[in-house]
């Protein structure tokens, strides 16, 4: 791991221009950083790569030391806040590593996207998406991504254990276009109310449940399951929907 990835990780803590310290905060975590590390990796092809969602720029540090020493590698960062919210620690983060292949967009996505496809489309070859996470900034994002990307190219949605985010995904995977090769997965946690549904319906024998009970309520005691908190969808083909192309998704 990178010197300063661990550093940040292991006290928690990023430094202003001034030196002093700010409390980390709305990062990938270290199984998250590892994830997109070993995509990178065991993807050689990967050079060109863009991010929308830069903070104190851990998810940066973490692709361009992952692509570091392949040539033509370069990365874009859209982030619109990154010198006010951010301070610009996050570009000052990966100046500090010894990384100056970036660009930052200080622009919005839904502003920055199409306009980077209005002159490139079709040129990327990972495209990892943390920005804000409303349904429908999701679904821009991954709109504009979906022509970005290169067939062969890697698209990384964090924090898709958000219902909006998680929609979006479950579209994308109905798309011819997409496979999903990966993901960061956690216990699904329960609510109280689940808990104590789990632990009244737990006591019913499993065949009663299943005559009696909805599937929704047989799957808390049998299979309360995981959660993504990060995807990777691969792009195996070019995106040749036609106009009225539709599938239900959850
Ligand atoms: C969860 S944080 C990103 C964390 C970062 N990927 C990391 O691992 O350190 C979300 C980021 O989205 C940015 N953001 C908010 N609205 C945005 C928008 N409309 N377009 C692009 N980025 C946006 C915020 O400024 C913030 O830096």
């Amino acid at each position: 791991m990178n010197w300063l990835i661990q550093n940040i990780y292991t006290t928690g803590k990023v430094q202003d221009a001034n030196g002093l310290d700010v409390d980390l905060a709305d990062c990938i975590d270290p199984r998250e950083g590892e994830f997109l590390t070993k995509i990178i990796h065991d993807n050689p092809q990967i050079k060109r790569t863009l991010e929308i969602g830069c903070a104190y720029g851990l998810s940066a540090l973490h692709i361009c030391s992952a692509v570091d020493g392949r040539e033509g590698a370069a990365h874009t960062i859209i982030d619109p806040f990154q010198h006010t919210q951010w301070q610009g620690i996050g570009t000052a983060n990966l100046t500090k590593a010894g990384f100056h292949n970036w660009e930052l967009i200080e622009k919005r996505s839904e502003h920055a996207l199409p306009e980077l496809e209005a002159k490139d489309t079709a040129s990327y070859d990972l495209v990892l998406i943390d920005g804000w996470h409303t349904f429908d900034h999701t679904l821009v994002d991954t709109f504009y991504a979906t022509r970005l990307l290169k067939v062969g190219g890697i698209l990384i949605v964090d924090d898709v254990n958000f219902p909006a985010v998680r929609s979006v995904i479950n579209h994308l995977l109905t798309y011819p276009c997409y496979r999903q090769v990966g993901s960061v997965d956690r216990p699904r946690p329960l609510s109280r109310r689940q808990h104590l549904l789990r632990s009244v319906v737990s006591s019913i024998p499993k065949q009663k449940r299943e005559l009696f009970l909805s599937s929704y309520v047989c799957q808390l005691v049998d299979a309360p399951g995981t959660q993504s908190l990060m995807v990777a969808l691969k792009k195996v083909a070019s995106d040749d929907r036609s106009w009225d192309w539709h599938e239900p998704f959850a």
